[in-house]
């Protein structure tokens, strides 16, 4: 089953920020799809934008009532210094899940926005690298998320339909290393809207078996 979703993709004029519009180069086509890992027995949902941006995959234990530990695989082209992933579908009052590169491999960052400017550090969400790599054309992230599914105002709907949203940055973030570095503003963004996780969903057991072998590797 493979749908295809309308990005909003706004050219917003910053009138009142008086600064530079950017330009943003999402296309209008977003799909999603169930990827099945040839490494491993997880299948994931997974949402290709289009152009310069990254995939995303997710994954979820079936059959658990949120809050449940989620996955998430980010594959960005080496072009961007961060890659950013909103749970609830916005900017602000969801769990932003945000990476980055770090020489060969990349680091996860957990983030928070009250409003449309930088966001904080988010200690309610809590992440385990499960693997990461760059290369010449990609870098890429795998984690686990404890606290991602349900938050302050919303959760994830495993029945329904969900609103994810992305953000991504020419600009490497300054401190590399450190998963609490500043960040620069987006040059591009995306809302995913109407996401069916069903193609998400792993047997409880797989998932539980994959974080705990894939953590200690
Ligand atoms: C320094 C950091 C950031 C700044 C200053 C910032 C600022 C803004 C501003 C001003 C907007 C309004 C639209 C626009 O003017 O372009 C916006 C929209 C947006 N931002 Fe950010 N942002 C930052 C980081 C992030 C991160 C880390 C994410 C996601 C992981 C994110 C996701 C979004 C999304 C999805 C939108 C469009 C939907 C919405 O308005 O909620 N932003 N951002
Ligand atoms: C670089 O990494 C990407 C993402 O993992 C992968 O698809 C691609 O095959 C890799 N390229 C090389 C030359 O290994």
């Amino acid at each position: 089953m493979r749908s295809l979703f309308l990005t909003i993709a706004t050219c917003v004029l910053l009138a009142s920020r008086g600064a530079a519009v950017p330009s943003l180069d999402v296309e209008k086509r977003q799909t999603t799809s169930k990827y099945c890992s040839p490494d491993s027995n997880i299948c994931y949902l997974e949402i290709a934008t289009r152009g310069t941006n990254p995939v995303y995959r997710i994954a979820i234990p079936d059959g658990s009532a949120a809050p449940f530990d989620t996955l998430l695989q980010i594959i960005s082209p080496v072009s961007l210094g961060w890659a950013g992933f909103a749970w609830g579908g916005g900017m602000t009052l969801n769990p932003l899940t945000v990476a980055w590169p770090n020489g060969n491999k990349a680091v996860v960052s957990s983030r928070w926005a009250s409003g449309h400017t930088a966001p904080t550090t988010y200690s309610q969400a809590t992440y385990k690298t499960l693997s990461s790599s760059k290369n010449a054309t990609h870098w890429t992230i795998e984690v686990v998320c404890s606290g991602c599914s349900k938050w302050s105002g919303g959760q994830l709907s495993t029945s329904g339909l969900n609103t994810f949203a992305f953000a991504v940055s020419k600009t490497p973030v300054s401190q590399p290393a450190s998963s609490s570095s500043a960040i620069n503003y987006h040059s591009n963004f995306g809302m995913l809207p109407a996401t069916d996780l069903s193609a998400a969903k792993v047997p409880l057991s797989v998932f539980q078996q994959y974080v705990k072998s894939a953590g200690s590797a």
